[in-house]
């Protein structure tokens, strides 16, 4: 293949784009400022938890035993400028401190550091979440005759090798025919087949993704605010979500109740959405996002109001409270802006003793709660305690045995926050087993 291919950062997307792109055949230079990264990346080790991921870069990564040798890492711009044809920018775009609005100096940063150095004739792609508007002014930064195109990526953690080899769909927001013809080089691969290919403007590729994110949280903070009426109603919100589920206008996926959405994606990205819109004279038209912030907020603190009323629904002082789940959301070890390490800090800060146990995410837990328990097993969590939260859907968590945990807890009361366990199982089991939405027996 000719086309040479660069991707600057190497978080979640880019390491797994760059990976993906090797493995469809591309020579591949991943560029990342932190120079342990690039590292680790060498020696095809992976600086995160993605299933799959650290197969395909032992596939690849130059110097690596039998690998194609097509996947290269590197801190240099200039290496990455005489490189590529393609670069792909996939830098992280988080939630400014203090504010709505998202932070663009990694992206304005990486603009500024490959402007100088990039090929005449070459693609820049921008596939990093921004708002709209980004895009425009990030041309302007490119020298005469290199082009830009925006093309927004919906992988999800946990699925990131999958969703990048197969997705739903491509998206391109261009300016010439030319970049519409080199994005369709790049995906003229097996990744593109079957793969509906939406060929746009500018503005409109960058609020395909924040409105499809914002679709999604609305959706959760629907069944969850549906879980609240249940709660109020005496009704089950998880034979709701599945009566409704059936109407294909509605669909099935997305209706979990539970304590809500979190991780470096969905809230901050209905957040810097709101912002962008007021920017642009248009905030009444995502109001409503508002609420959907403040619906899946509320329901972290419904969750340690469900474990004080368990504990005797006064103080948390002298109680042990077991966390099963750190992370945001199962198969990944990210703990950003995780609903369960939320939930821990709050019983903790309000005096109980809280012991976390996670597959995955206790070192990135252990770094951002210093000050809580932690467990080196489910079991080891759930010790002595006075109740059990289930607060991440990890598998390992649906296979636990009730009645060995409940042979070494102090009470048999599990709360499960994401209504993935099986209350029949807990129940025989001799468990007061309660969940969101839900009746409590
Ligand atoms: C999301 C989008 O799905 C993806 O397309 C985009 O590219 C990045 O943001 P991700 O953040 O990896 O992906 O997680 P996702 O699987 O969407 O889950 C987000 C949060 O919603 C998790 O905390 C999860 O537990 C929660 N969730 C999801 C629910 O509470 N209920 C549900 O029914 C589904």
């Amino acid at each position: 293949m000719s086309l040479k291919i660069t991707v600057i950062g190497t978080g979640y997307l880019g390491a797994t784009h760059a990976a993906a792109m090797a493995e469809l055949g591309f020579e591949v230079l991943g560029l990342d400022v932190v120079p342990e990264k690039i590292e680790m990346l060498s020696a095809g080790k992976v600086p995160m938890y993605e299933p799959g991921l650290e197969e395909l870069l032992a596939r690849h990564v130059a110097g690596l035993p039998g690998s194609s040798g097509r996947l290269r890492f590197t801190t240099s711009w200039e290496e990455v400028g005489a490189f590529g044809d393609v670069h792909f920018v996939c830098v992280n775009t988080p939630q400014k401190h203090g504010e709505y609005a998202c932070d663009m100096s990694y992206v304005d940063a990486a603009f500024g550091s490959l402007a100088p150095v990039v090929r005449e004739g070459s693609l820049v792609v921008g596939k990093s979440t921004v708002p709209v508007g980004s895009a425009a002014r990030l041309a302007e930064l490119l020298p005469e005759g290199v082009e830009l195109a925006w093309n927004p990526e919906f992988l999800r953690e946990g699925f990131a090798v999958q969703d990048t080899l197969h997705p739903d769909r491509l998206v391109a927001g261009v300016r010439s025919e030319r970049a519409e013809k080199v994005l369709r080089e790049v995906y003229a691969t097996p990744i593109a087949e079957g793969s509906p290919f939406v060929v746009t403007d500018f503005p409109t590729a960058e609020l395909v993704k924040t409105s499809a994110n914002s679709f999604l949280a609305t959706k959760i903070s629907f069944i969850n605010a549906m879980a609240e009426v249940c709660e109020a109603a005496g009704g089950d919100v998880v034979k709701l979500a599945e009566a409704i589920g059936y109407d294909d206008r509605i669909g099935k996926k997305f209706l979990r109740a539970g304590i809500g959405f979190g991780g470096g994606c969905l809230p901050k990205d209905i957040r810097a959405f709101m912002a962008r819109a007021g920017e642009l004279g248009a905030d009444q038209a995502l109001t409503f996002l508002r609420e959907v912030d403040s619906i899946n907020m509320r329901r972290r603190g419904h969750m340690v109001e469900l474990a004080r009323e368990a504990v005797g629904g006064g103080s948390f002082l002298g109680k042990r409270v077991a966390v099963l789940g750190a992370t945001f959301k199962p198969d990944s070890d990210d703990v950003r802006d995780s609903p369960a390490l939320n939930v821990a800090g709050q019983i903790h800060l309000q005096g109980g003793q809280v012991t976390v146990y996670d597959p995955k995410g206790m070192d990135n837990a252990r770094k951002l709660f210093p000050t809580l328990g932690y467990a080196d097993t489910a079991l080891g969590a759930v010790r002595g305690a006075d109740v059990v939260l289930h607060l991440t859907e990890w598998r390992e968590f649906r296979e636990l045995d009730p009645a060995a945990l409940g042979a070494v807890a102090a009470e048999r009361v599990i709360l499960d926050g994401r209504n993935a366990l099986d209350p029949v199982l807990w129940r025989e089991a001799g468990w007061t087993y309660r969940a969101m939405g839900r009746p409590a027996a």
